[in-house]
């Protein structure tokens, strides 16, 4: 009898599921792109290894569920939809204000949940990721911290070691410029301000190049009226921020009151030759029509100022685990399609090198960390109340180098070289003396 019970649960352990319900909270803007890459995933990536998605959203906004393909069910609240399927597969696309207590209620009722996949930001406050991070490390998580999933990353990844050749071997990093932001003054959307925008950068600079850990050391902050549904939030930072892992500084102006919309990170790098190298990367700018992300790579003769610009181009080759033109070339379906995947796979089977891709818990908390640093309590951020004026833009505080005049090359590269901290010396460590 024992051995019978033990035989049905062996089977049962090594037959892998192959049906799962996804619940997305909330059809917005984001919501209805993981919808259609969720739904496009299932029908050439999953349903020819057998495994189907049963994919239902939750809408309290009737217009939204209106728009939602006639497959996937909806539901106006949380109740009615976990009562009447509790899911597998949780995706977070509602406001950033509700997530902690959508989480909240989802592992209360759920405690199969298997999965999470999550708009950043995770939740408002790091205290709230706190919290339920005992319930989510019990579970697959992976955030879409969208650009991460540009093909720039891979081609500068190609590009860099020739570079490295090229001017004698040994680029060492001097630090970041990075601009993130656009004109939200008139977005009905709820925001908490640009500490949500500024993740995407802050990601970038700690997860893409691997300079962690990043702390604010100084900044000026702009915190008031935004728009209808961000009514007193920081709408505008010019910080510096440090890596705790590297040392490396990076310079941040992240703004809702941009006259457009600027998306650019430059690395720096100071070569053996004693040139400086910068590869810059444009996210979502149009080219030939289309939404595009564009890598540049110059390199400065530091002292002139002259920049030659090596490399410029939109590369189009985003992973996304499938054979190039099986699934659309956008970022949210390289996110939904390597999550997806990531997770399908047993955990002793799954590829380091996919896993890279993606945010997981401790990258989704260390992230939320540094994001918090922007917060009107923060000392080392000098905040200013002044409401938004719509009327009154502003430009980024850095334009393309490959724009700029020698002389303010020159100065962007001294204020990179000042910020440089030579290591603390370290006192030799001596025994107690024992009396
Ligand atoms: N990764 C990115 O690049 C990126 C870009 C934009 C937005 N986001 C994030 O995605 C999330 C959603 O943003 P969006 O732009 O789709 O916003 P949105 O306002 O278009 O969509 C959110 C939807 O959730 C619904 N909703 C909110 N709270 C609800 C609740 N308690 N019950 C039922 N329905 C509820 C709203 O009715 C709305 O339709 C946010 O966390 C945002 O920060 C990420």
């Amino acid at each position: 009898m024992t051995e019978h019970i033990r035989d049905d649960f062996d089977q049962q352990a090594q037959q892998p599921q192959k049906h799962f319900h996804v619940l997305v909270l909330g059809a917005g803007v984001m919501g209805q792109r993981h919808i259609a890459s969720m739904r496009e995933v299932a029908e050439k990536i999953l349903a020819p290894r057998g495994i189907t998605l049963d994919i239902a959203a939750v809408d309290k906004s009737e217009a939204a569920r209106a728009a939602l393909p006639p497959a996937v069910k909806s539901y106006a609240d949380m109740d009615a939809a976990l009562a009447a399927q509790k899911p597998d597969i949780a995706l977070m696309a509602f406001n950033d204000d509700q997530h902690i207590s959508a989480f909240r209620k989802l592992f209360d009722a759920c405690p199969d949940l298997k999965a999470v996949l999550a708009e950043k930001p995770l939740t408002e406050h790091l205290r709230e990721a706190r919290e339920i991070e005992p319930e989510l490390r019990k579970r697959y998580l992976s955030m879409n911290t969208v650009a991460n999933f540009s093909p720039v990353f891979d081609r500068l990844r190609e590009e860099l070691p020739k570079l490295e050749a090229q001017t004698g071997g040994n680029l060492r990093p001097l630090g970041f410029e990075a601009i993130w932001g656009k004109n939200r003054t008139a977005d009905t959307r709820p925001s908490i301000g640009v500490p949500s925008e500024s993740v995407h950068a802050l990601s970038i600079i700690a997860d893409m190049f691997g300079h962690g850990r990043l702390s604010m050391e100084a900044g000026d902050a702009r915190k008031g009226y935004l728009s209808t549904k961000a009514t007193d939030v920081i709408y505008e930072i010019d910080a510096t921020f440090r890596s705790g892992k590297t040392g490396v500084p990076a310079l941040f102006h992240a703004s809702y009151v941009f006259e457009s919309q600027h998306r650019t990170v430059t690395a720096y790098y100071r070569a053996a030759d004693n040139s400086v190298v910068a590869a810059e990367l444009d996210f979502d700018v149009k080219h030939n029509g289309q939404n595009a992300d564009r890598l540049r790579l110059h390199r400065i003769d530091a002292s002139s100022g002259k920049v030659e610009t090596l490399l410029d181009e939109y590369p189009d080759k985003i992973v996304n685990g499938a054979p190039q033109g099986v699934l659309r070339g956008d970022r949210i379906t390289a996110f939904i399609s390597l999550s997806l995947t990531d997770f399908l796979t047993p955990p002793q089977k799954r590829d380091p090198a996919l896993a890279a891709r993606l945010s997981n818990l401790d990258a989704a908390l260390e992230v939320q960390g540094e994001v918090e640093q922007i917060n009107p309590q923060n000392r080392l951020l000098r905040t200013v109340q002044v409401d938004a004026d719509p009327q009154k833009l502003d430009k980024p505080k850095y334009t393309s180098i490959a724009d700029a005049p020698a002389d303010e090359v020159k100065g962007r590269l001294s204020a990179l070289e000042a910020l440089q901290k030579p290591a603390p010396p370290r006192p030799a460590w001596k025994p107690p003396v024992r009396h």
